[in-house]
């Protein structure tokens, strides 16, 4: 069958919606080309560079007419960039998307009508508001390449700034370019798996300003890392200097091996008034200001009267169970990663909270076995899985616990969607979904879905 269009061909398009990765969608003659960088309601000419059965990519030539909502991006790489898919965009009408992707979601995928969704709560300030930051290091001995991938692959854009960063990731990179140009220390390369230097990570406590800085190095030393240490002590706030070790050829940033080079090998901050640890291997929400608001969403959901049993699944380092604990009877909470379980115990005993209780293991194994061996009960569940979402086991075990309420905490609306579609035939309606921006300028969509028993 002939295609309406040819590769290498250039046509005039009007773009109609974005899809899930930011990019433009438009159609000719029914035929659906992608066109990245396009907004909707825009017309365009492209270039066509692949063309598939039933789709096909366009590269965007000429904007003809621009979309009201177009701005020009802040950041001087965005274009090139992998971080930021929505720089051109509004931020107002990033949040109108962010609401519409997980509607269209919760309809297409599970089938899911006539449920409110409640629009996207954004920033009131958008810059600057990650805590957490991952560069990887690359080039030449003495030559370092420090940024982030270009889209779509591993090649390192060189970036003095990022503006999705806390600015003092700008002054701690250029301290780690000096030393790495100076030192002459080997930098890795991905594809030989050799060199040294492989990504710095930060992390910022928002609240309480302490600083933790993470080298990660295919090894087990860092030469020369006590002239490291001096310049990055000299940051103020500066707590935690770190080495992490990761020899295997893997996209994995971390390894599981933590030497710590100066301070503590961790760092405090708060979210309300509950104070956590947080250690470098430890999952901790990126966005402190919107997770207080995503935090504020699901206990507003769970309406806790002090008398409930909650149970808190995919718990990370207990942010979300002790944020509850303060209004119920009694959280306990189950995470894969034993580290982060081990901070969860400190920051209960930390906050004098003794009706916060832990387990380390999957989920899906532990709430099914205490089920079946001690009859576990509960009167909310909170669950705040993964991108994958829940193992089906685990909904299986949640519908025979028959909680009054589920707070589904969601990172990805498509698994999301999956997932309410299993448990909306099987006792549950969904009462609402409230889409909450934690992460402007991304396609990334958080929300928190309140389900109660039928
Ligand atoms: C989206 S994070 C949420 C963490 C925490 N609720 C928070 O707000 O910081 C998902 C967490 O699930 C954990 N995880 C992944 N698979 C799991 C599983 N099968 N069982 C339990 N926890 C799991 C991850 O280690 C991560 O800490």
């Amino acid at each position: 069958m002939e295609l309406p269009v040819q590769k290498n061909q250039e046509y005039e398009i009007t773009i109609e919606d974005l899809g899930n990765n930011g990019e433009g969608i438009g159609r000719i003659e029914g035929y659906t080309v992608f066109v990245e960088g396009a907004l909707p309601g825009e017309r365009v000419r492209v270039l066509m560079v692949k063309t598939k059965k039933h789709y096909g990519y366009g590269k965007l030539r000429e904007i003809l007419e621009p979309s009201p909502d177009r701005i020009t991006p802040v950041c001087p790489v965005a274009e090139k960039c992998g971080g930021c898919q929505l720089q051109h965009l509004s931020y107002e009408a990033q949040l109108a998307f962010k609401t519409k992707k997980v509607k269209d979601h919760l309809e297409r995928i599970g089938g899911l009508t006539g449920i409110e969704v409640l629009p996207a709560i954004g920033m009131e300030d958008p810059w600057r508001y990650r805590n957490k930051a991952q560069f990887p290091v690359g080039g030449e001995k003495g030559a370092p390449q420090i940024g982030f991938y270009a889209k779509r692959s591993h090649r390192i854009i060189d970036t003095p700034a990022c503006y999705l960063q806390n600015e003092v990731n700008d002054a701690i990179v250029q301290i780690v370019r000096d030393f790495l140009t100076e030192n002459k220390i080997p930098l890795y390369d991905e594809e030989t798996h050799s060199g040294l230097v492989r990504h710095i990570l930060t992390r910022v406590g928002r609240q309480s300003g302490q600083i933790m800085v993470c080298i990660v190095i295919n090894g087990k030393n860092l030469p020369q890392s006590q002239k490291l240490v001096e310049r990055l002590t000299a940051v103020p706030g500066m707590t935690s200097i770190v080495l992490n070790e990761n020899r295997k050829a893997t996209n994995v940033i971390l390894g599981e091996k933590i030497h710590v080079l100066w301070g503590k090998e961790f760092i405090t901050d708060t979210i309300g008034s509950v104070e956590f640890e947080i250690s470098p291997l430890s999952f901790y929400q990126v966005n402190p200001i919107q997770t207080r608001v995503l935090y504020q969403t699901a206990l507003d959901f769970a309406d806790l009267d002090g008398t409930e049993t909650v149970l808190d699944l995919y718990c990370g380092i207990g942010t979300i169970s002790l944020f509850f604990a303060q209004k119920a009877k009694r959280v306990f909470g189950v995470e894969i990663v034993p580290q982060a379980i081990e901070d969860a115990k400190r920051n209960a005993a930390r906050n004098h909270m003794d009706n916060a209780f832990f387990q380390a293991g999957a989920a899906e194994e532990v709430i099914p076995r205490l089920y079946e061996t001690e009859g576990l009960q509960a009167d909310v569940v909170v669950v705040d899985p993964p991108r994958k979402g829940c193992d089906q086991r685990l909904l299986e075990t949640i519908l025979e616990i028959a909680p009054k309420k589920l707070v589904y905490v969601s990172c990805d609306s498509a698994t999301l969607a999956r997932d309410l579609a299993y448990l909306c035939p099987r006792g549950y309606r969904v009462e609402k979904v409230q889409v909450v921006d934690q992460f402007p300028w991304t396609v990334h969509v958080e929300s928190v879905a309140l389900l109660s028993k039928e």
